[in-house]
């Protein structure tokens, strides 16, 4: 998600890195200001290999798998994970998993 956040905001961009509790889950989040998703890719940004737009990501390089890895790891610890975003205003990816005890 962080690796994401640098890639995809243009430079003068904001990047917010949150972890917030409420005693039973912690849902850590990673803001950025960069250039969005739109909503039809929504659903598929963590399916392997998915890219949003070959083209305008090919610069940076990536293959597609960091957030399909993401989702397994966090599956693995019965979590959740989530992302809300908007064309040219940035994204907030998320995710959940039970505190320790
Ligand atoms: N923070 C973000 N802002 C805008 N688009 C994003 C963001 N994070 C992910 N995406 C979009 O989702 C796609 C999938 O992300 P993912 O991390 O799985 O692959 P990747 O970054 O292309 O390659 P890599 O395997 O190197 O991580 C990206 O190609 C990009 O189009
Ligand atoms: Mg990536």
């Amino acid at each position: 998600m962080l690796d994401n956040a640098l890639q995809y905001t243009p430079s003068g961009g904001q990047i917010d890195v949150t972890a917030v509790s409420d005693g039973r889950e912690v849902t850590f989040t990673v803001a950025d200001t960069g250039i969005g998703i739109p909503e039809s890719d929504l659903e598929r940004i963590f399916e392997r290999f998915y890219r949003v737009d070959a083209a305008r990501s090919r610069e940076a390089g990536g293959t597609g798998l960091g957030l399909a890895i993401a989702r397994h790891i966090v599956d693995a610890h019965k979590g959740r994970i989530w992302v809300e975003s908007a064309v040219g205003q940035g994204s907030r990816f998320h995710f959940s998993v039970a505190c320790a005890r």
